[in-house]
């Protein structure tokens, strides 16, 4: 049993989990359109993390003995300026889901659920690792201005990232 303020607050974040998902699948799509296949292979692999992250908390909701309850995916984005304004977005993007997390987390402090503060850790720590991740490539980008063969070689670089489910850890 989950207390009435902390599963709505789940489930706003799962909605906001599925949103990241279909925010990094449009990126991908913009990529495709670009001729990055690297870097929409990297977006193509951010939406399939964050579908996990959603399904996380969903069955997390569901071994709480509570009924997960979904809503609908606002519209995202599907244009940018380059990919400096792309990644950029990602990185603003990931400061307002850590922003997310740590008022879950204050909530589940707030009405004394500890099992949930727990839970939560995971997130805590993945979100360090995700904007890390952002900036490192952002910095990357910057450096290069974000165009010339630094972009080709980048592009090349993206291509080996491969989709590794973090959230199974047995
Ligand atoms: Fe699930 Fe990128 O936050």
């Amino acid at each position: 049993m989950l207390k009435e303020k902390m599963l709505n607050a789940i489930n706003e974040q799962i909605n906001a989990e599925q949103y990241s998902a279909f925010l990094y699948l449009s990126m991908s799509a913009w990529f495709h359109d670009k001729g990055l296949p690297g870097f929409a292979n990297w977006m193509y692999i951010q939406y399939q993390e964050e579908l996990t992250h959603a399904n996380k908390l969903f069955n997390y909701v569901v071994e709480r003995g509570e009924k997960p309850e979904l809503k609908a995916i606002k519209q995202m984005p599907v244009e940018w300026e380059g990919i400096i304004d792309i990644y950029e977005a990602t990185l603003k993007h990931e400061q307002h889901v850590t922003e997310l997390i740590n008022n879950l987390v204050d909530i589940a402090i707030e009405v004394k659920d500890h099992a949930t503060q727990s839970f939560l850790q995971w997130f805590v720590d993945e979100q360090v690792e995700e904007e890390a991740n952002v900036t490192e490539i952002l910095d990357n980008l910057k450096l290069i201005d974000g165009q010339g063969n630094g972009i080709f070689m980048l592009d090349r670089e993206m291509r080996g990232r491969t989709f590794v489910d973090d959230t199974v850890t047995e």
